[in-house]
């Protein structure tokens, strides 16, 4: 049962840490190196935490980082899986759901993402307002223990309007340009094919990605507060910017971007 399993991974980790954070952070794309500017008071690897999703090929399967970032008590994800992996949803989202029973109230999660806005250009970040899931497979699906979240949870500002505001105003006083938008989320692992981003940006997305949405899914089941932040990697609407894209080139723009992430996260941090 999730509730049990839940309770085995608190119970390892307070054997670790009495560490009472309110936010959690998801160090995905962008956000990987704001993991150095921690203050950390305990690091936990996800393969020793019961129940908690493990890696056999990475030789670094991930940790939780217990500490302080900008004055602000957190626990951070350095590491996280993606359903493409092979992992099932509710593996994904268990962290979320271990964090959540460890006191936060308020999510915060970066990734990468094409862009199917032609407004919105490589290397900007977005603020994400809503999502649209064609992910297959739900984390919400299966029995619903009430004690963890309602069985229908409702996802009307599941992107909390107040931290989009907070993030809009650390933005503008830092000279970050920020756009808005919808995220829209696919399994991957393949990129989408030119008539894929055309018919994204015409359903109302403005982002596409392959992670994130199972998250907020279950982060909202649970009543936090969530901010998801996105930084274009590659720009795929009119279909004529459509490029091949390496890895190498990905990494290049998020890299540039990356400090932009981190400033008004922490700004936010500080405000919060
Ligand atoms: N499609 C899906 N996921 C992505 C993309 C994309 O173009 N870019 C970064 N993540």
């Amino acid at each position: 049962m999730l509730y049990e399993k839940i309770q085995e991974a608190i119970s390892f980790i307070r054997t670790k840490t009495d560490d009472t954070p309110t936010v959690g952070i998801i160090l995905g794309t962008g956000l990987g190196s704001l993991a150095d500017r921690i203050k950390v008071s305990s690091k936990i690897r996800y393969n020793d935490i019961p129940n908690f999703p493990t890696s056999t090929v990475e030789s670094h399967s991930g940790e939780l980082i217990f500490g302080e970032l900008a004055g602000k008590k957190i626990v951070a994800m350095s590491g996280r899986v993606h359903y493409y992996e092979g992992y099932s949803m509710k593996e994904v989202t268990f962290p979320v759901r271990v964090m959540k029973f460890l006191g936060i109230d308020t999510i915060i999660i970066s990734n990468a993402a094409g862009s199917t806005n032609a407004d919105i250009k490589e290397g900007e970040i977005v603020f994400v307002k809503d999502h649209i899931n064609l992910q297959p497979e739900n984390p919400l699906r299966g029995y619903n223990d009430e004690r963890i979240g309602p069985r229908f949870p409702d996802m009307k500002n599941a992107y909390t309007p107040a931290l989009i505001q907070l993030a809009q105003k650390v933005g503008t006083e830092k000279g970050i340009k920020f756009h808005e938008g919808v995220y829209l989320g696919l399994q991957g692992p393949n990129l989408e094919t030119p008539a894929e981003y055309n018919y994204i940006h015409t359903i109302g997305a403005d982002l596409v990605g392959m992670s994130t949405i199972p998250e907020v899914l279950v982060a909202k089941h649970m009543d936090l507060k969530i901010f998801v932040i996105s930084v274009v990697s590659n720009q795929c609407f009119p279909i004529e910017q459509i490029t091949q894209t390496t890895i190498e080139e990905v990494i290049e723009v998020v890299g540039k971007a990356s400090p932009k992430m981190i400033s008004v996260v922490e700004g936010m941090l500080g405000i919060l």
